[in-house]
């Protein structure tokens, strides 16, 4: 086991250049079944939900290798159509590679996903729209056995609610199938966008993603392709997150500005001077954090849901209150009892965070992560608190950050990870 050791109060300057979308690479890790051949995707992090993404390509019999930052997948003689239980419980992603195999096979057997507890995960839209696609699944002590009658059909599906991982299994297994398929409702999340585009640079015609309305028209099949993702917006609004709660100065290299539309306004609003120019953006942090105000998580393009944590973070030595509303997840609050520990004052009442700021001062203390974005949370109080701050739990922040603590130790924060055991020897 390891942690971070943090000592806070340095002020973060300096560039980081932002590594590829997670949640991008997962769903076109998974494409790349459908290719039947050789793919090359750039711009790849490495973080343990990737590492688990290879795993589960190649117990479906592909040959991958990830070298660097580009991950190459030779599908030609993928012959697996199951995933054991331990790797789906692994993340939730595990549920895209669905869609993928039933299209490519025929048929899959998967059990139900893990990943992050914040609340309930129902995969009820997932299994809903490939029915509407054709696919039988039956359910059966915690395994679900899928198959279809040769190429599954277009269709025109409804969402409820506009499902990220849903709208991508749809794009999955509807691209090689008879006919057209719609998707109403469907996710507008860019990295909807980056996974259509892969598709399409195999050959599949898909219409309107990142819209709430996608067309699909079914091709024969696809070809391989290589392709790079885009950056990681999450990983950036983290440290726009970071740079506000130490007066910091960075520059994020490697950006879409585009995709950070939802959070530039927030930092804005409390007193950040945010400058962007090309890809780059700067955050200049004032002296006297201002609150946030009110921030409401909402589907894109409203403010992500994955930035809730890391921005609470910052908020808690804020001047003023600030306010969370959580519409995406019920239990997305987990990280404020670990924030008030070090001296943060936050109540919450269901999906709302009322957070007191008032220019309180955090302390460092031992801290434990339950969940990846949580987790970059604690990272960011720890760089803002006085004195040193223990963060366990790593598990969660290395399922989405590459070498987090050397980006920041290379800004100017104080941060390495330690092994535990290192301790208990002494
Ligand atoms: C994706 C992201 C995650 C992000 C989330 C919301 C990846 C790998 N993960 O997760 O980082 O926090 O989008 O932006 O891309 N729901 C159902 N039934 C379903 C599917 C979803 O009720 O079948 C509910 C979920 O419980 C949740 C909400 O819909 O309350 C959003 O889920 P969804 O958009 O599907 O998120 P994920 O794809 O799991």
């Amino acid at each position: 086991m390891q942690k971070l050791i943090v000592d806070g109060g340095k002020r973060l300057n300096g560039t980081i250049r932002i590594h590829g979308a997670k949640n991008s690479v997962l769903p076109v890790l998974a494409a790349t079944l459908l290719t039947n051949g050789q793919s090359i995707i750039h711009n790849c992090p490495h973080l343990s939900d990737v590492d688990c993404s290879v795993r589960i390509l190649k117990n479906l019999g592909c040959k991958v290798k990830h070298v660097n930052s580009s991950v190459t997948v030779d599908s030609s003689n993928s012959d697996g159509f199951e995933i054991p239980d331990a790797m789906m419980r692994e993340m939730r992603s595990s549920i895209v590679f669905l869609g993928a195999i039933i299209a490519r096979h025929g048929q899959a057997r998967i059990s139900f996903p893990g990943g992050c507890e914040l609340g309930p995960r129902p995969i009820d839209l997932h299994l809903d729209s490939l029915r509407q696609l054709g696919v039988i699944i039956e359910e059966d002590h915690g395994f679900l056995h899928c198959k279809s009658n040769g190429r599954l059909n277009g269709a025109k599906i409804t969402l409820s609610f506009p499902s990220v991982g849903a709208t991508e299994n749809i794009l999955l297994a509807a691209c090689t199938a008879k006919g057209d398929t719609m998707i109403l409702n469907a996710a507008r999340e860019p990295e909807i966008s980056d996974l259509a585009d892969f598709l399409n640079a195999c050959g599949a015609k898909i219409h309107g993603a990142g819209g709430g309305t996608i067309l699909i028209n079914g091709v024969q099949k696809l070809r391989p392709s290589e392709y790079t993702v885009i950056p990681d917006r999450i990983a950036a609004a983290t440290f726009l997150a970071a740079a506000a709660a130490t007066q910091g100065h960075l520059i994020l290299q490697d950006v879409i500005p585009a995709h950070l539309s939802p959070v530039i306004p927030v930092f804005e609003d409390a007193g950040c001077e945010i400058d962007i120019r090309g890809r780059e953006i700067s955050i200049i942090a004032p002296r006297r954090l201002q609150s946030f105000k009110t921030v409401r998580t909402m589907p894109y393009p409203g403010f992500p849901t994955d930035a809730q944590a890391p921005v609470m973070a910052a908020s808690t030595i804020a001047d003023g209150t600030s306010i969370f509303i959580e519409t995406i997840f019920e239990n997305r609050f987990k990280h404020a009892a670990e924030l008030m520990r070090m001296g943060a004052h936050i109540k919450i009442e269901g999906r709302v965070a009322v957070v007191e700021g008032n220019n309180r001062r955090l302390w460092g203390v031992p801290v434990e992560a339950a969940d990846l974005r949580g987790a970059a949370a604690l990272v960011i109080a720890g760089l803002a608190a006085e004195g040193t701050t223990e963060i366990t739990g790593l598990q969660y922040l290395d399922r989405g950050y590459e070498r987090l603590e050397d980006l920041l130790s290379g800004v100017g924060a104080s941060i390495k990870r330690k092994n535990i055991e290192e301790d208990i020897k002494k």
